[in-house]
């Protein structure tokens, strides 16, 4: 038996040490997470994806009464951007969580784990880090790809070693 260990790396900012362009994603988040559609659980996410030639794309969490029907708002960011801008690289998402009063929430919200697949097959796809940004009240965690997220994520490698 080994005992084995993984680190994750990730920066803890300030709001006020953003640059200008993430700044800016903070507020497209937050304006985004304002048009959440979220009745039941009144948790509302708002995510804005930074592509390289520098569009963004926004998106929110999508409720429904069949719960499972729902989507998080990172995964209905990612997918617009990539049905949308197909050959654009995805470069950044920044999270947002606000509050019945729309503040942003005091505690740092990380992605959920479906989430955190799907940014990893995005890393995949456009063979390019993500940078993700979760923001809080207080402070912003950087992590420059998932990969601190999800570490030892299944992957389209792993489909490959079952022989067809
Ligand atoms: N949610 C997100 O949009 N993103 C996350 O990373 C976590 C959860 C949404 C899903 C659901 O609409 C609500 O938050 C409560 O789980």
């Amino acid at each position: 038996m080994k005992d084995r260990e993984i680190k994750i790396k990730y920066k803890e900012l300030e709001y006020s040490d953003l640059i200008e362009i993430d700044k800016n994603l903070v507020e497209k988040a937050f304006g985004a997470a304002k048009n959440a559609y979220a009745p039941y659980s009144n948790f509302r996410v708002g995510a804005a994806v930074l592509l390289d030639d520098g569009v963004i794309v926004i998106g929110n969490n999508q409720e429904n009464a069949a719960y499972p029907s729902g989507l998080c708002a990172e995964r209905v960011a990612l997918f617009y951007a990539n049905a949308n801008y197909p050959n654009s690289v995805v470069d950044s998402i920044v999270i947002v969580v606000i509050d019945q009063n729309d503040r942003i929430v005091p505690q740092t919200i990380s992605p959920c784990g479906s989430c955190r697949q799907v940014i990893a097959e995005t890393e995949m796809r456009y063979k390019n880090d993500i940078r993700i940004l979760l923001v809080s009240e207080k402070h912003v965690l950087e992590f420059s790809s998932i990969s601190d997220l999800l570490p030892l994520s299944f992957n389209q490698q792993d489909l490959g070693i079952i022989k067809q």
